[in-house]
């Protein structure tokens, strides 16, 4: 077991990680820029995450499934969404991700500077998530220019440029379900056109709530499968004492150092939720309607509960939150674990080292994202 520590990058603004991490031993509950209280331990992350009836889900005007739900429409939605990321119903994928995987690292030039995060990560996020849902490889250019497009909304912060983001995400997902609804009878199997064919109350799901659901699989899950990939490379340039014993882990016990890797950089930050009455939260008194952020990168590096970050991925691995808890936890994690193994397995297997590019940094995602915008390594 290592002690592990954020490490200064080359980013000059304080990421997620850092700034948390000295927050937390003082404060509990911190008040940010929009008005929104953020949770920032432990154990007032969970308790909100369990207490889905004095914390609902509904922050959103915009139509979010299952996400934005609460109660028995949520419970109705995830019980859909549940059944096509079950492990039965992921595992005929298992070998198309292998090829992508395969395909992808083969074509990775040695010797040369690449970056883990878009010359890594994005294709294969992009590549494994068109082929489990039947989209056309022509897809790829545009989800990867939109990846980017994302990314620089997100730093932006600027509300014009995440709604043409949002919309131009819309459009692309239309393109593929509109066909699919207009022939209904088609014989087509993928997942997509699958689940044009679902019910709810009787009635098939309509447009907007099939671009709702595919929208909560891809959009922000490209971005963090990608984002992943990009901490776990850096977390082997800073350890490449554990390449050689990874290259032989088994698929559990690689699963177990990938989830632990996560914990201690998670990229994913946080989400929202409002209260339905008065509560006291964190020692705080918040009126019904105030928003609530748990936010899961501190949560996972709280040293109450993570016997101070040592790096120890089965120890950790029950109480891990990198997919969340409750109600509201990730039905996708199977899929993210399964996918983020296989691209890691197919990256160790393939090479003998990998180095930090010669006069290059690490570059940080600056918040709210978390991870690193740019690994620049050199693999031979
Ligand atoms: C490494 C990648 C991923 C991370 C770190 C992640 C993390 C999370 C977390 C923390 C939540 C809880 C949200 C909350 O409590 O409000 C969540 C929810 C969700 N995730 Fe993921 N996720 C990942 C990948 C995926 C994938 C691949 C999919 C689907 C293909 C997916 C679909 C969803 C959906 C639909 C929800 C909402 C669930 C609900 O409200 O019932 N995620 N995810």
């Amino acid at each position: 077991m290592t002690a592990y520590s954020p490490d200064n990058d080359a980013s000059s603004e304080e990421d997620l990680r850092s700034l948390t991490d000295r927050l937390r031993p003082k404060q509990a509950i911190i008040q940010n820029d929009d008005g929104e209280w953020e949770l920032l331990r432990y154990r007032d992350v969970s308790a909100v995450a369990l207490d889905d009836k004095r914390f609902s889900s509904q922050v959103s005007r915009f139509l979010q499934i299952p996400n934005g739900l609460d109660g028995e429409q949520h419970h109705q939605f995830r019980t859909l969404i549940d059944r096509h990321l079950s492990e039965s119903a992921l595992t005929p994928f298992l070998p198309l991700f292998k090829q992508v995987a395969a395909e992808l690292i083969a074509t990775l030039p040695k010797h040369t500077p690449i970056d883990a995060v878009s010359d890594i990560g994005a294709v294969f996020a992009v590549r494994a998530q068109c082929a489990w849902l039947g989209w056309p490889a022509t897809l790829e250019p545009q989800l990867l220019q939109w990846m980017r497009n994302n990314h620089a909304a997100a730093r932006s912060k600027d509300d014009k440029q995440l709604a043409q983001v949002a919309q131009n995400f819309d459009d692309i997902i239309r393109s593929v379900v509109q066909p699919r609804r207009s022939s209904p009878h088609s014989l087509a199997d993928d997942v997509t056109s699958r689940l044009c064919r679902e019910h709810i109350n009787g009635r098939l799901l309509t447009e907007a709530e099939l671009v709702s659901i595919l929208r909560n699989w891809t959009g922000g899950d490209l971005s963090s499968i990608a984002l992943c990939v990009g901490v776990i490379v850096a977390h082997l340039l800073h350890h490449p004492e554990q390449i050689a014993d990874l290259k032989n882990a088994n698929d559990s016990e690689l699963e177990a150092v990938i989830d632990e890797v996560l914990r201690l950089d998670n990229p994913f930050s946080a989400n929202r939720r409002i209260t339905t009455c008065p509560v006291t939260i964190a020692g705080q008194a918040l009126p019904e309607g105030a928003r609530v952020r748990l936010n899961w990168i501190s949560a996972n590096r709280d040293e109450q509960v993570f016997n101070n970050n040592e790096f120890a991925p089965h120890e950790h691995r029950p109480d891990n939150v990198v997919y969340g808890l409750g109600k509201h936890v990730c039905p996708g994690r199977l899929l993210a674990t399964w996918q983020l193994r296989i691209a890691i397995k197919a990256l160790l297997q393939s090479v003998n080292t990998i180095t930090l590019a010669p006069q290059q940094m690490l570059e940080r995602e600056r918040p709210p994202l978390g991870g690193y915008h740019k690994v620049p390594i050199v693999l031979t």
